[in-house]
């Protein structure tokens, strides 16, 4: 059986308290998860000691991590500090591409930053060509690592891509990463979510908004499994 990635990123939201609110009724509403497959959230850093404190039903991931090791870098939280605590860390997100000015050779820094503490990087891309870059400069990539495809315009929308455009495009990238998973993003929901892992070169979908309400979080996993 293919496997399948679900991946909920809260993004910059959620209070402590509404953090623990989510994570109650998520627990208590889980359906049982088959073996193939594999929940991910990524909530903000300071909601991790919530997560990690209890055992939680799914897996945990960052939303980002420093291009540095520790050290005198104020602010920033380094790959090796989330090491014990998270399974995967998200790099390149679009949003981080265009507001914080992370650029290819960022991306890639902050990639060789995960690897090498064991964390699996799923690589946020909005085109072929980022994926290129990120398979020419960090070639160890492929021995862990997941793309997450999202389309500039599918971001936020309410406007998805279709899935035959979303599998084309994953198609293209698996002609350079032939055994990396590729999860589609962008305004994926409960309703369209079984049309994207349908797919033959998606496995998975990365979900926004439609992640921030555990129920609505709910339905999505289980449209989709
Ligand atoms: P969205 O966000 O589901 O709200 O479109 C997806 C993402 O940016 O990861």
């Amino acid at each position: 059986m293919k496997n399948l990635f679900i991946l909920g990123n809260w993004k910059s939201n959620k209070t402590m308290t509404e953090a623990a609110n989510w994570l109650e009724i998520f627990s208590k509403n889980m359906p049982q998860i088959p073996g193939h497959v594999s929940i991910i959230v990524c909530p903000g850093f300071i909601h991790l000691p919530l997560f990690s404190s209890r055992t939680a039903p799914f897996a945990l991931g960052v939303q980002n991590v420093s291009a540095y090791e520790t050290g005198a870098f104020t602010g920033e939280i380094a790959a090796s500090m989330v090491a014990n605590t998270v399974s995967y860390a998200m790099i390149g997100h679009s949003e981080r591409r265009k507001h914080l000015g992370e650029t290819d050779e960022v991306v890639a820094e902050k990639v060789k930053r995960v690897l090498s503490v064991g964390i699996r990087p799923v690589v946020c891309v909005s085109d072929v060509a980022q994926a290129e870059k990120l398979a020419a400069s960090v070639p160890e990539f492929t021995k862990t690592g997941l793309i997450l495809y999202e389309p500039l315009f599918a971001i936020g929308s309410g406007k998805s891509d279709s899935p035959e455009n979303a599998n084309i495009a994953a198609g293209s990238i698996h002609g350079i990463l032939p055994e990396t998973p590729i999860l589609y993003g962008g305004s994926v929901t409960a309703e369209n979510v079984r049309g994207f892992v349908g797919t033959e070169h998606i496995t998975g979908v990365g979900v926004g908004g439609a992640s921030l309400d555990a129920a609505k979080f709910l339905s999505l996993i289980s449209a989709a499994l």
